[in-house]
């Protein structure tokens, strides 16, 4: 946390932010925040309410009928028929009631309207990828503000859950199936998305943003987002791809190893492979070991990266070579 949004967080303790924020919650940017808020708090009041009760009659009674020298215990009465009909009808009616906001919740929450914008959502360990219907694929979630957003999600390898507090929504992404989140963002601005399952060693990295565009700003970002490829260097257009596509979560280029082998400075350069024989990491062996990334393993890193078959075309794996060319030894950078 930085120290301006030290800042922020303590003035708006003080109730002195305009945005929705408050000690306990994120910001209320979406059309069920509120509605998830008053629930949440409605059964706040609830609990807090009978667990006082419960402790201060629990502590009078201890004190009032504890045992005194003298005094001989007195035969409890049997039955109160008023008592126990009111301690059973009052929780009785709670408890429905509580039903009955929670379940017309979520089926608000799990029926998005019919012109709701759709975006697919893939997860894997570590990293998020959002394709949107034009097939630009990016790191981090773009919406546009008050329109229904529907995400189909789906995961390559294990358990995880998109998570975006300030929206209200949590939607765990299960491997061999799709699941359907949607939400109508209600303010511009740039937001947290988490995985909420635990999923691995990198689970805490597995973050994105989400950027809520104003009116008309949405389309104007996501045709020149999909134009990088005409419109940047090859080198550039392959950071731009090794940045959201996935990459960078295993693989660092300033020579560290991560989950992967480091992309420093291995263009051109023989690498020694698990099964003990070598290779020159040329042109071929990187757009081998992108779509069939088990065939020629890397000596000391386990065989766990998926295959990018199908997700990456042939001018995209063009590019991430030419960026990885740049990574030379003698030019670092990042
Ligand atoms: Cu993905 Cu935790």
């Amino acid at each position: 946390m930085t120290a301006s949004r030290i800042t922020d967080h303590l003035v708006g303790l003080a109730g002195a932010l305009p945005d929705d924020r408050s000690f306990w919650m994120p910001p209320q940017v979406s059309t069920v925040a509120q509605g998830v808020d008053w629930l949440f708090h409605f059964i706040l009041a609830i609990s807090v309410f009978f667990f006082l009760l419960i402790v201060a009659v629990m502590v009078v009674f201890i004190i009032r009928y504890r045992r005194r020298g003298g005094r001989a215990a007195e035969p409890s009465p049997s039955h109160n028929m008023a008592l126990e009909v009111t301690w059973t009808v009052i929780p009785l009616l709670l408890v429905v009631a509580i039903f009955g906001f929670g379940f017309k919740g979520y089926l608000d929450m799990s029926t998005p309207p019919a012109n709701a914008y759709e975006i697919l959502v893939d997860a894997q360990k570590w990293n998020w990828s959002f394709t949107y219907p034009n097939g630009y694929v990016d790191a981090d979630l773009h919406v546009p503000v008050d329109r229904p957003v529907r995400l189909v999600l789906s995961s390559q390898d294990v358990i995880h859950s998109l998570y975006i507090p300030s929206f209200r929504i949590k939607m765990d992404v299960v491997p061999g199936r799709y699941s359907k989140a949607w939400f109508e963002a209600t303010q511009p601005g740039e937001y947290d998305l988490f995985c909420a399952e635990y999923c691995g060693t990198s689970h805490s990295d597995m973050i994105a943003n989400v950027i809520v565009h104003p009116v008309g700003e949405f389309e104007t970002w996501l045709e020149k987002a999909s134009n990088f490829l005409e419109t940047m260097t090859p080198v550039e257009a392959g950071r731009k791809l090794y940045q959201v596509r996935g990459c960078q979560q295993c693989h660092s280029v300033d020579g560290s190893a991560k989950t992967g082998p480091s992309f420093l400075g291995i263009f051109g350069h023989e690498q020694a492979l698990a099964d003990g024989s070598s290779v020159i990491a040329d042109e071929n062996y990187i757009r081998e070991s992108i779509l069939e990334p088990q065939a020629k393993v890397v000596a000391g890193f386990d065989p766990v990266m998926p295959t990018y078959q199908g997700r990456l075309s042939d001018p995209e794996i063009s590019a991430i070579i030419e960026y990885l060319k740049s990574l030379d030894t003698t030019t670092s950078e990042e």
